[in-house]
């Protein structure tokens, strides 16, 4: 490794993300009431065009007066190519109150994309006086996200997460399918003429947990369009964890209590990750590194594997 360290990543709990669109109010004290970790009030692609006044208007009045309780409260803007994003940003920050915490910026292409949010908020936030830091996140869904991701995860020290998002990316990149996220038919191996699924999102969620990784943000899986396929979900959802991903989106409350059983470490993942620590503090204490768990191999690498189930297990408890 580096002799720098690794940053970590903000220690709150980011199992599912909500979304609703700002132009549905009645829908607000319900994500409210949820079981999300991360509101998303939507002010983008699920807003018509007229009517994303209103929708502003809606969610400046929300966030004053819905009880978010403890959630991270987080408003999506338009993207950087539309005339709508800067009247987003100002009127956010001039008339809602502190309890916002957080803008998720769409379509980001490049680091400057976050530069430019940041700068608008820094300004606005010294005119205004505002007490509370605002952070961001952002949504890689395109080819020129991806291909600069690295370098928009280390963009500003606001960000704090950073979701893939699968049906503008798979547009941009030109994919041939309409599914958002999941497995897609077209996309197998042969062998002995039976198919075998592959994950045409895995290479882009690597390369996503990579440039988290390496600048302390969060990296979250995006949405999944049929909120009819449970098990579908589930199976990316759980692809997208055991890759590093801390949680997913939910398009439809139904996704809320899947996403939180996968992103939540097990009881008996979190017992072996215990037990593991345990063989190897015994290890230790008799001057070995390296021990036998189960039948296999344990060393000093499985005591940092086994510590990110249970710290994660302890923030989430806490
Ligand atoms: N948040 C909280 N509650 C929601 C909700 C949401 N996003 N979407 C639906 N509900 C509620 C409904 O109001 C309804 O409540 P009720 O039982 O009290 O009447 C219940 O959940 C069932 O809703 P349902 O009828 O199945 O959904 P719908 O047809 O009203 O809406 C969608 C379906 C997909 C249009 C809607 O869920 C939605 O807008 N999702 C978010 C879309 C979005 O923000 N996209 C941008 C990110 S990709
Ligand atoms: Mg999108």
């Amino acid at each position: 490794m580096s002799f720098r360290l690794q940053p970590p990543a903000p220690s709150r709990p980011n199992r599912c993300q909500l979304f609703g669109p700002g132009s549905r109010p009645a829908l607000f004290a319900k994500m409210a009431a949820s079981a999300a970790d991360v509101i998303n009030l939507d002010l983008e692609d699920s807003v018509a065009p007229d009517d994303k006044p209103a929708a502003r208007r809606n969610i400046i009045e929300a966030i004053g007066d819905v009880d978010w309780g403890g959630k991270c409260l987080s408003v999506r803007i338009n993207g950087l190519d539309t005339p709508y994003w800067y009247r987003d940003v100002v009127d956010l920050l001039e008339l809602a109150g502190d309890r916002l915490d957080q803008i998720m910026i769409p379509k980001v292409g490049c680091a400057a994309d976050v530069y430019a949010v940041d700068a608008l908020v820094t300004a606005i936030e010294a005119a205004k006086g505002r007490k509370k830091a605002i952070s961001l996140e952002v949504i890689i869904e395109s080819a020129a996200g991806i291909a600069h991701v690295e370098a928009i995860a280390g963009a500003s020290p606001r960000l704090q997460a950073m979701s893939l998002g699968a049906a503008d990316f798979a547009a941009s990149m030109g994919m041939q399918t309409t599914g958002i996220g999941g497995t897609q038919e077209n996309y197998y191996m042969l062998r002995d003429g039976a198919r075998h699924w592959s994950d045409p999102w895995h290479w882009a969620q690597a390369a996503i947990v990579a440039a988290c990784r390496t600048h302390g943000v969060l990296p979250v899986d995006g949405p999944f369009g049929d909120f009819s396929d449970d098990e579908g979900f589930r199976a990316q959802a759980r692809r997208s964890a055991t890759l590093g991903m801390v949680g997913k989106w939910a398009i439809h409350p139904k996704q809320i209590a899947l996403a939180n059983e996968v992103f939540t470490p097990s009881d008996a993942q979190i017992t072996e990750a215990r037990e593991i620590l345990a063989a190897m503090k015994d290890a230790k204490a008799r001057g070995e590194g390296a021990t036998v768990y189960k039948g296999r191999l344990v060393d000093i690498a499985s005591i940092k594997q086994a510590e990110v189930i249970v710290r994660q297990a302890e923030m989430i408890a806490r």
